[in-house]
């Protein structure tokens, strides 16, 4: 769609943006909707933060993306945040609501949707999932929002996943859980996991060749997800797929994530199967397999 004086503008800020996906997923699907708006990508350092909501709103840009590092400081200029939000303790959309910034959390809800996608029920599971970092807080916050039933999380900095949980659990307290350090796991203690999900980023490019949990702890019956999308389909997948494993890669939430945001800025309800479909052919993301 041609560019005119009814053009909205959407993007992305953070830094660093250069690699970022973002833009080629949200201008294909303003295109494939037929909706008058672009999406840029601005590199803004966290002393350029405050200068850079002042200048969103004074255009009036009607939504936008927050990435590393400004996840969570972002929250100190914003007028309300949702439940997910406020969950997460972190904000990755913004929407422009008449001049007020309301904040919002679509990577845990990207996971979770890329999950029912596949069918994958989540109630009443058990879930280990590897990190405690952003994206790790996000999905397993969402996870016990879902219902599952235990919640084991491994880390390398043990204070660090021992703090997910005792914040997961203000919130939810009804479910198991437990921590342990990344290279101490002992399956002993670890019977009947449902879902492994690897929220570290061992295995990602440039260092394909890492691992970040033996596959000698994972049986044939555990669902093995890995939110790393460079490659696509990592060594820990590749290993996990041998032992007959039902594998998923890290693209469907990517582009979920970004979808979602859409559907907040535009409030509107997108095709997000058929435009999720349209994008996995697309060169910019076949491109990824490369690596
Ligand atoms: P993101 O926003 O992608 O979650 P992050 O917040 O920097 O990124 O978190 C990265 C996660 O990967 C952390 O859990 C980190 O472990 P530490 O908390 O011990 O730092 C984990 N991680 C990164 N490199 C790792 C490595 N080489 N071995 C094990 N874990 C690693």
């Amino acid at each position: 769609m041609d560019i005119n004086s009814d053009t909205k503008l959407y993007c992305l800020i953070g830094h660093p943006i250069s690699k970022s996906l973002s833009p080629y997923i949200h201008n294909f699907s303003f295109n494939k909707n037929n909706i008058n708006a672009k999406y840029l990508a601005f590199e803004v350092d966290k002393y350029k933060l405050k200068d850079c909501i002042s200048g969103i709103k004074a255009l009036d840009i009607k939504g936008f993306n927050v990435t590393i590092p400004h996840k969570v400081d972002i929250i100190n200029y914003l007028d309300d945040i949702s439940e997910e939000a406020k969950l997460i303790g972190a904000v990755n959309t913004v929407k422009n609501v008449n001049g007020k910034l309301i904040g919002y959390n679509t990577d845990g809800l990207g996971f979770i949707k890329s999950l029912y996608d596949k069918k994958i029920d989540l109630e009443g599971k058990n879930v280990l999932i590897l990190g405690s970092g952003g994206a790790s807080r996000a999905i397993s916050m969402m996870l016990a929002k879902e219902g599952v039933r235990k919640i084991h999380i491994l880390n390398r900095t043990i204070d660090k996943a021992k703090k997910l949980i005792n914040d997961i659990k203000k919130n939810f307290p009804k479910i198991e859980y437990s921590y342990s350090n990344l290279a101490e796991f002992n399956i002993n203690n670890q019977q009947d996991i449902d879902i492994i999900i690897n929220c570290t980023s061992v295995g990602m490019y440039p260092d394909e060749n890492e691992i970040p949990l033996d596959i000698k702890f994972i049986n044939q019956n555990t669902i093995v997800y890995d939110i790393i999308y460079k490659p696509l389909k990592t060594k820990f997948l590749k290993k996990a797929e041998e032992k007959g494993c039902l594998i998923i890669n890290g693209l469907k939430m990517l582009i979920y994530q970004a979808l979602i945001s859409e559907e907040i800025w535009l409030n509107k309800k997108l095709d997000l199967e058929n435009i999720v479909m349209a994008l996995e052919k697309q060169d910019f993301l076949l491109k990824n397999r490369n690596y």
